[in-house]
């Protein structure tokens, strides 16, 4: 996958960095990337992709089956704002865990 470093036009925000954060961020990702992980879910989204190569998460056939039940309305409560804020269900989401009894959906 082609990587830019067009950070100033980061899915509409201005995220430019001086460049040794965007390497240490670059060497993270590349290490930590569904390509290189061991995870079920990182087997299970790259499998979806079959030939779509983007960039959102949201966007992969898995990521969109998985939430497919949960009605619009649902990301829209205060406590979550949109589709990309993982943590707000997924309570130890920055531990890497995904599973079902770490899923939380917030009341409001
Ligand atoms: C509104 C709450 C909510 C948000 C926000 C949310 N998820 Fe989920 N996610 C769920 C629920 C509920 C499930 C379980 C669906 C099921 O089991 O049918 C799930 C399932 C998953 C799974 C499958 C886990 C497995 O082991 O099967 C992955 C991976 C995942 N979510 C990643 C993400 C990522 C990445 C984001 C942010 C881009 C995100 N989710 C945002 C509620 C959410």
């Amino acid at each position: 996958m082609q990587c830019s470093h067009n950070l100033e036009n980061h899915f509409g925000d201005d995220a430019s960095l001086d460049e040794a954060d965007v390497l240490s961020i670059k060497e993270y990702l590349v290490k930590n990337s569904s390509d290189n992980s061991s995870k079920e879910a990182s087997f299970k989204i790259l499998n979806s992709m079959d030939g779509n190569d983007t960039i959102a998460i949201t966007k992969t056939p898995y990521w969109k089956e998985r939430h497919k039940d949960i009605e619009v309305g649902i990301f829209k409560r205060k406590s979550i704002g949109n589709i990309s804020n993982c943590k707000a269900c997924h309570v130890n989401f920055e531990q890497g865990l995904l599973n079902d009894k770490d899923i939380k959906i917030p009341k409001r």
